[in-house]
């Protein structure tokens, strides 16, 4: 079995060298952890085009200059410490070929950025040649369709890999915007008395792309928008917000104990969400979805969902969570609103809507904005709406890519889902989702059409409880306030 110790991997394998993934993400991350000085050792690219290394150096190349920034010096490192291996997924000589490349290194990183149907014959391959031994795997969402294969994929990796061993990526846990949700949750005094069911009225969580499929149709048939992000990334994000204080009195800060108890917690809090009902989901598809390549004149598969879902914890009962992400929609924006009860016992006019919320701005831009009422200068006692802002414009900060496969390099699993993680959140969303049943997804949740440049479809406000409305992100802050 795998190596669980922390120690840094001595070399970097990637699955599917030429594709996509490798090009958009790959490829940029490894440039930018030369640039900072993060990356000096064998780096091997897989695939079955029959490529020379100088073909794949030019690959490499082209990548950056399209989405890295390319740098003369780092590139030239780069593609010192590059070795490409052409080769069959299935075929016993490309594991011997890959152990003579790995030549002194012992405990290989392995990053399987090929499609979910080759993760067996790979998994298996590396097993059989030895490759297995004190090696990690880093696997790219999505992490299964359902909880069935979910569970067979863990399977699967487990056979060849000890948990600890496994880095399951999802990326938006990489981005500074979302850790920093975790840190303020559990940095600020002020927040875990009113962090509950008696003070919190709502939550909601907007996902919204301006953008449609961009030519990933055949990909985006396959997922739809529940299991491309709501699966992952926003139930990732609702976890953060939600999770109890991360406890374990032998923990100091930042060590991997405290890691152990978040992860704990993360999987205590999904564990508690109660699995969607249909009537609880919109499902919409934007107009002109179903002319992009790869897609079937006749698909029901949705673009936007919006969902209500509840935390059957004393913390949260009660407490409404509505989700939303779409594509083709007015702005490209992820924020969190986190609305607060009014006052008990107003004294004074307290205006409309909920006078205090905090509303996170998880992208493009990081922001934590906390609305309060102030009063209005005068003799009368009427106030006014009012954010006190902590904003920061988007920096030099590393992207999730490079944040991630530096942990995963380093062997630090906590920004990484783990396999019981995933499962439990394949738990929420599978009543909706067609798989045993041999009901069809569209029958439960019928798909509606929606205008490009909206809100999706009007449907959604169905949703909301009590006079609760969805608040819509704006582009910028500017332009919101
Ligand atoms: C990906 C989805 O996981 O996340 C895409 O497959 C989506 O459909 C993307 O657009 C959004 O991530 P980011 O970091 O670009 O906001």
């Amino acid at each position: 079995m795998a190596d669980s110790s922390p120690q840094h991997s001595d070399a970097f394998v990637f699955f599917g060298a030429t594709g996509d993934l490798a090009y958009k993400q790959i490829f940029p991350a490894l440039q930018a952890m030369i640039v900072h000085g993060r990356l000096d050792l064998p780096i091997i690219g897989v695939a079955k085009s029959d490529w020379t290394i100088d073909q794949f150096r030019e690959r490499a190349r082209d990548s950056l200059e399209k989405h890295g920034s390319f740098d003369a010096a780092a590139f030239e490192k780069l593609s010192a410490q590059l070795h490409y291996i052409s080769g069959d997924y299935q075929d016993a000589a490309t594991y011997a070929q890959l152990r003579q490349a790995l030549g002194n290194a012992v405990r290989p990183l392995y990053y399987l950025a090929i499609p979910p149907s080759m993760f067996a014959p790979v998994t298996e391959g590396l097993a059989t040649s030895g490759g297995a031994q004190n090696a990690r795997v880093i696997v790219e969402k999505p992490f299964g369709r359902d909880l069935a294969s979910a569970q067979a994929l863990n399977r699967t990796l487990h056979a060849a890999f000890a948990e600890e061993a496994i880095f399951r990526i999802d990326h938006y846990l990489g981005k500074e915007a979302v850790e920093n949700l975790l840190y303020f949750r559990f940095s600020n005094t002020f927040l875990e008395p009113i962090w509950h069911r008696a003070y919190i009225a709502s939550v909601q969580i907007t996902m919204a792309e301006q953008f449609g499929v961009q030519g990933r149709g055949a990909f985006y048939e396959e997922v739809g928008a529940i299991r491309d992000v709501i699966q992952n990334h926003l139930l990732q994000v609702m976890v953060l917000l939600t999770m109890e204080v991360p406890m374990n009195v032998d923990a100091k800060a930042g060590t991997a104990a405290v890691q152990d108890a978040i992860l704990y917690e993360k999987l205590r809090v999904l564990r508690a969400m109660r699995p969607l009902v249909p009537d609880e989901v919109v499902r919409g598809q934007f107009k002109g979805y179903r002319d992009e390549a790869g897609v079937a004149a006749d698909s029901q598969v949705e673009t936007f969902s919006a969902l209500r879902l509840h935390i059957d914890n004393p913390r949260w009962s009660g407490v409404p969570f509505y989700i939303r992400a779409g594509k083709q929609l007015l702005v490209t924006c992820t924020e969190v609103l986190v609305e607060l009860k009014p006052p008990v016992h107003p004294v004074f006019d307290a205006g409309t809507g909920h006078p205090n919320y905090f509303r996170f701005r998880l992208s493009p831009d990081v922001l934590i904005a906390l609305g309060a009422r102030t009063k209005l200068p005068g003799e009368a006692m009427v106030g006014t709406a009012a954010s006190l802002i902590s904003h920061r414009p988007p920096g030099d900060e590393m992207t999730p890519y490079e944040r991630l496969l530096g942990d995963a390099l380093q062997g630090d699993a906590g920004l990484f889902t783990s396999g019981e993680a995933v499962e439990a959140a394949w738990r929420v969303v599978e009543p909706i989702l067609d798989t045993t049943t041999g009901t069809t997804f569209s029958d439960l949740v019928p798909v509606v059409m929606y205008d490009p440049d909206t809100w999706g479809p009007p449907s959604a406000d169905q949703l909301m409880e009590d006079g609760d409305q969805w608040d819509n992100p704006a582009a910028s802050e500017d332009v919101r306030q």
